[in-house]
């Protein structure tokens, strides 16, 4: 092994040790906001769930009929069918908060490069599973209608209410991050046969950076519930602040300007703590 190779993995360690760590988690709902967005997922997912004929019980549930055994086909058919979906929040919400900003000739406190980012990676999610198969006609008709209709009422609610749409997306990245354990779970008790030897894409490689030995079907799914916990971290927090006047606490510009002024603080001894506060 090349010395260099051999540094980047020693690097990937902690990296590698977050994404095995990710947990499923819920955010209980504490206000009528919350149920709404709560309540809302529900439905979604009930009609997601029939749609990709899905049923959360394990694989080995004795009393499942034989039409919710999840193989690998179906698998795929609903990460598709949940990523189309996942990829509409972002865009929609970086779009209108751009329009906004332009239109009210005001700034956005860096919220719109990590919604735009977020939009990306779903995209790249989706972009990815299409590489394990060729979705037939009803899939395209599915994922068509579920766009026109997703986008319109995201976009409307957006306009209303976005607190409780990053709250929606929070619960819904819940979701997502469960969907991918299950699989995961499903993988390893030898569900999934045609998995166990599948290399990731090489899209999926390229994206995640993927290292060698590290590569498989199982380290994509893990990567992908990585991204969706960290989708889930983020909305949430985005759908406690104030949505007019907060920064964003992802942005990259946000950070390294706090750790300036945290380093400054610690040279200069006082600053005004405005001067963090607010991004472009
Ligand atoms: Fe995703
Ligand atoms: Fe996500």
């Amino acid at each position: 092994m090349q010395p260099t190779q051999s540094l980047l993995i020693s690097l990937l360690g902690p990296i590698q040790q977050q994404i095995l760590s990710i947990q499923t988690a819920h955010r209980k709902a504490r206000n009528w906001q919350d149920k709404v967005a709560l309540g809302s997922v529900r439905m979604l997912r009930w009609g997601m769930d029939f749609v990709t004929g899905y049923r959360s019980e394990p694989a080995t549930a004795t009393s499942m009929p034989q039409r919710y055994i999840m193989t690998e086909e179906k698998w795929i058919t609903r990460f598709i069918f949940l990523e189309s979906v996942a990829g509409v929040p972002g865009m929609v919400a970086g779009m209108l908060r751009h329009l906004k900003s332009i239109r009210r000739f005001q700034r956005d406190y860096g919220w719109i490069e990590t919604l735009l980012e977020e939009a990306y990676n779903e995209r790249m999610h989706l972009l990815t599973f299409l590489n394990l198969v060729e979705p037939g006609p009803g899939m395209r008709l599915m994922v068509l209608g579920a766009q026109w209709v997703f986008f319109s009422g995201f976009s409307i609610a957006y306009l209303i209410s976005p607190q409780i749409c990053h709250r929606f997306v929070g619960y819904l990245e819940e979701e997502a991050v469960i969907t991918y354990t299950k699989a995961i779970k499903d993988l390893d008790s030898g569900h999934l046969p045609q998995w166990e030897k599948l290399e990731a894409p090489k899209m999926a490689i390229k994206y995640w950076q993927m290292p060698e030995g590290q590569r498989c079907m199982r380290s994509l799914l893990l990567y992908v519930r990585a991204d969706e916990a960290n989708h889930r971290e983020v909305n949430h927090t985005l759908g406690n602040l104030n949505q007019e006047t907060d920064p964003n606490p992802f942005s990259a510009n946000f950070k390294s300007r706090v750790q300036k002024v945290t380093e400054s603080v610690g040279v200069m001894g006082q600053l005004d703590p405005q001067s963090c506060n607010r991004e472009v």
